[in-house]
């Protein structure tokens, strides 16, 4: 079994930066060096100011850069120099040709593969940290084995997906729930590399959190790990969508499901739509998949979790133009938070921009505040929407003469604002739509404004508890 002293990661994104900072944090005698093809993401990665923004993140970077964690552009030479090699580049939805808007795009994953096989001169082991279809460590493996000039360089290829969560990926590092390593089960060189790899994490992991699995296990376990959490929160969606048209209350539904510990609590929170990176993507790749090996109902069973995620997004978008007398046109509405969920600057498939698009649709203006998603993000994700955008650095500023305002991400700060205050600078009446069930309805109701929260009771289910 190699005893591994130097790692070398593909892809200095969400997954490889943080997931390489952690590993270099807590094994010391390993050199961990990330590589990436973008000069302005790896000098960032150099700099004091990170590409991206996770919790905790940054102190580690410090602690451990130049000291044996390093970011280079020099994909080569890091490769030669290394044992192990995770790749973590991203696996996109691809936008062209067969499978298009399903399948998982593969290119980049493949130019890695390439470039490993040309500058391989001894063995390695591959680690795909990427999310990829179910049996692509074959397709790997035919790509290093025909493309390595060296005679009798060895690869190895594991299956490690990764489980973290943005916005909590150090705490998911520390202690993650699991670690899933998929290997070739048959021959001794497969069985020491997965030994290889524990032994890496055995680190800091406990052993009995560090599970082993043939390799289509691990592949498709991560893209199942993601259809489930995302279907918890499509039933849930769908169940709000029946509270408000019952009068039930979705917050005292998920309360009572989540009591039944065959269900467990989490991942119950209803929202206007789940959005981020993984989410959508995997659950079209895994149902392309099964499309393709002909299991169509398994499919269509997969896809309607997507649908249910679109339907909560225009339902929220019908409902604020609903409830403002049907016309929001030159209205400025205020969305707060832009970011797919709080503490991350990220936007990948954000439900803020699906719904902005719909009220810009419908003529409104948009003033847009986040604590850290960055205008030149906004300006990217909402494109030609811009000239009905305004983005704001102070939240009061946003919401000043604003008609209504939307909550899109569950932002802390969100919760202790001054409402008061925020209804003194609105126009009247003043409305407020939470798409993340953060706020007091009862105080703001008392404060004047009208409130349609998600799945909580709403009109005429309000008026009738009241006994009017
Ligand atoms: P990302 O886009 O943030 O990072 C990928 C990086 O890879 C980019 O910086 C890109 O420049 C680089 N890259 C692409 N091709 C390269 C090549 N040939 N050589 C060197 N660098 C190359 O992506 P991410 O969010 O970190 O996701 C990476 C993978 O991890 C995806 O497969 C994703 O599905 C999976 N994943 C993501 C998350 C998440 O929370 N973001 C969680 C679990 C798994
Ligand atoms: C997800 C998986 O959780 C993680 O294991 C995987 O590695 C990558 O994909 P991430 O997308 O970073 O992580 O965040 P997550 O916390 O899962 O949230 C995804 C979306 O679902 C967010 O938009 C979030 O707001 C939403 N969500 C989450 C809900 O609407 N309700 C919930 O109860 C939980």
């Amino acid at each position: 079994v190699v005893k591994v002293t130097s790692i070398c990661c593909i892809g200095a994104g969400y997954v490889g930066g943080p997931t390489m900072a952690m590993i270099a944090l807590k094994c010391p005698h390993i050199k961990v060096t990330v590589v990436d093809i973008s000069q302005p993401r790896i000098d960032a990665w150099n700099s004091d100011e990170l590409p991206i923004y996770e919790p905790g993140l940054d102190e580690i970077v410090k602690q451990c850069r130049g000291k044996n964690l390093f970011f280079t552009t020099d994909v080569e030479g890091a490769i030669a120099e290394s044992e192990m090699i995770f790749v973590s580049v991203n696996t996109p939805t691809k936008k062209t040709g067969l499978g298009k808007g399903k399948a998982a795009d593969l290119t980049y994953w493949e130019s890695a593969a390439r470039t490993i096989a040309a500058v391989s001169k001894t063995n390695k082991i591959i680690v795909e940290k990427s999310t990829v279809p179910v049996r692509t460590a074959e397709a790997i493996e035919k790509v290093l084995q025909r493309n390595c000039n060296t005679s009798g360089v060895r690869f190895d290829i594991l299956s490690n997906p990764e489980f973290l969560a943005e916005g909590t990926a150090m705490d998911d590092l520390t202690a993650p729930d699991r670690v899933l390593i998929g290997g070739k089960i048959e021959g001794q060189e497969g069985t020491d590399a997965v030994a290889s790899l524990v032994e890496v994490y055995a680190n800091w992991v406990p052993q009995e959190r560090i599970i082993t699995a043939n390799l289509w296990s691990a592949e498709l376990s991560k893209l199942a790990a993601n259809a489930f959490l995302a279907q918890r929160i499509s039933s849930i969606n769908s169940m709000s969508a029946l509270c408000e048209a019952t009068g039930a209350d979705v917050s005292q539904v998920a309360y009572a499901l989540g009591k039944d510990s065959r269900i467990g609590p989490k991942f119950l929170n209803a929202s206007v739509g789940f959005g981020g990176s993984c989410f959508q993507k995997d659950i079209l790749n895994l149902a392309y998949i099964c499309e393709c090996h002909g299991l169509t109902e398994v499919a269509d069973y997969w896809y309607s979790v997507v649908g249910m995620n679109d339907y909560q997004k225009n339902r929220f978008v019908k409902r604020v133009v609903s409830a403002m007398f049907n016309t929001i046109r030159n209205k400025k509405i205020c969305m707060l938070g832009f970011a797919f969920k709080k503490d991350t600057g990220d936007t990948r498939e954000a439900p803020a921009i699906d719904v902005g698009n719909g009220l810009i649709e419908d003529g409104a203006r948009l003033a847009i505040y986040d604590p850290k998603v960055s205008d030149a993000q906004i300006a990217m994700d909402m494109g030609a929407g811009m000239s009905n955008i305004t983005t704001y650095k102070s939240h009061i500023e946003a919401l000043r003469d604003a008609h209504a305002v939307c909550v899109m991400t569950e932002w802390d700060e969100f919760k202790s604002y001054d409402w008061g205050e925020i209804y003194g600078v609105m126009q009247k009446p003043a409305f407020v739509f939470d798409g993340r069930l953060i706020l007091d309805h009862d105080k703001l109701r008392e404060i004047g404004f009208i409130v349609y929260a998600l799945g909580k009771p709403i009109e005429p289910f309000l008026r009738s508890a009241e006994g009017n």
